[in-house]
């Protein structure tokens, strides 16, 4: 079975829990590959079976133009995602695919009226596609992170459910 995870990050928080998403799903044996939003090389064709979108939460929902520029001017370090944002690459996400789909986003608020996450859903929805679990958030401590204690293994965790949702195979045989 195959995912693909399309992550957006500025401080490089979301990042972290889009890799830790993929070795939950890669333990039970799905072949993931992650990509940053902003140079997507994997082609998203009918031997995708899973798509996992994350992006931080900025004002309620998506990143825009506007909350991509202010996370430039509040950096002390070199951006992750400096192109094309998770709203703009949904828009030409193409529609009538086979896969399955999921969304996660990554926030400071734990009572957010909206979130990253919940916006790219309905959005995955509007295109035609279904989620295999709700979408999921994942907590930092400040604006530039780091993640809160516990919530890398959550990530894994939640990869591993992802991959049952799938029906993967289940976890990999090791080598003797
Ligand atoms: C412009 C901007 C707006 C933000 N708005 C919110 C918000 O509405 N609620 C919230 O909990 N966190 C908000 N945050 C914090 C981000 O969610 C946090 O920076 C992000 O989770 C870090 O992930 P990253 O390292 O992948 O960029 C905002 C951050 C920025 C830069």
């Amino acid at each position: 079975m195959r995912a693909v995870i399309v992550y957006e990050s500025m401080f490089g928080n979301t990042r972290t829990v889009a890799e830790a998403i993929a070795v939950g799903l890669s333990l039970q044996g799905v072949d993931v590959e992650v990509d940053e939003v902003g140079s997507v090389l994997v082609p998203l064709d009918d031997t995708v079976d899973l798509l996992v979108v994350g992006a931080p939460t900025h004002t309620f929902s998506l990143s825009r133009p506007e909350t991509r520029a202010s996370a430039a001017e509040q950096a002390t370090a070199p951006l992750v995602s400096t192109g094309v944002g998770l709203r703009e690459w949904l828009e030409d996400l193409p529609t009538g695919l086979p896969m399955r789909v999921a969304a996660f986003d990554t926030h400071v608020d734990k009572r957010l009226p909206g979130s990253a996450s919940r916006s790219a859903q309905r959005r995955l929805r509007r295109r035609g596609y279904r989620p295999v679990l709700p979408a999921e958030s994942f907590h930092v401590t400040d604006m530039q992170g780091p993640l809160v204690d516990g919530e890398v293994a959550r990530a894994r965790g939640w990869g591993a459910r992802l991959a049952t949702s799938i029906g993967a195979p289940g976890p990999r045989a090791t080598s003797t």
